[in-house]
């Protein structure tokens, strides 16, 4: 069902502070301006890799679905990785008949790439939140 992976997501209380440990220390220099996506409730920030990409996310707002992982995880941590699928609504169908549990209403959102994504609960995968993104083909 999964193709490649498209990225890990890390949480931060800083992007500013995220993006020196990956320009400094790791030595990336494809690092993309912090953007603000006001109702995912995150600010956004991607570390271009060769093969993949790192999303930095840094809670925008009061209601950040990325506040209660902060307070567990004060200095950030791994959040959730994401992988790309041809067809959304079928991976959903097929993960749900599988028995797995697809956050929210279900529904795909339009995701940090602007393109529709998934949510699965980390308890049905190894205690790893899934994303999963619909991905054109022609993306790659
Ligand atoms: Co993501």
């Amino acid at each position: 069902m999964i193709g490649k992976l498209n990225h890990v997501g890390i949480a931060t209380p800083s992007i500013e502070q995220s993006c020196k440990l990956y320009r400094d220390i790791l030595g990336v220099t494809d690092i993309t301006e912090r953007r603000a996506l006001p109702e995912q409730g995150v600010w956004v920030s991607f570390v271009n890799l060769p093969n993949a990409q790192v999303e930095l996310i840094e809670p925008y707002g009061a209601d950040s679905p990325i506040n209660a992982f902060l307070e567990k995880n004060p200095r950030g941590g791994q959040h959730h990785v994401c992988f790309e699928v041809a067809d959304i609504l079928v991976a959903r169908d097929e993960l749900r008949a599988k028995g797995a549990t697809v956050l929210g209403t279900g529904e795909p959102r339009i995701g940090a790439h602007g393109v529709p994504v998934i949510f699965v609960h980390p308890k049905d995968m190894g205690g790893v939140l899934v994303e999963l993104m619909q991905t054109p083909t022609d993306a790659h």
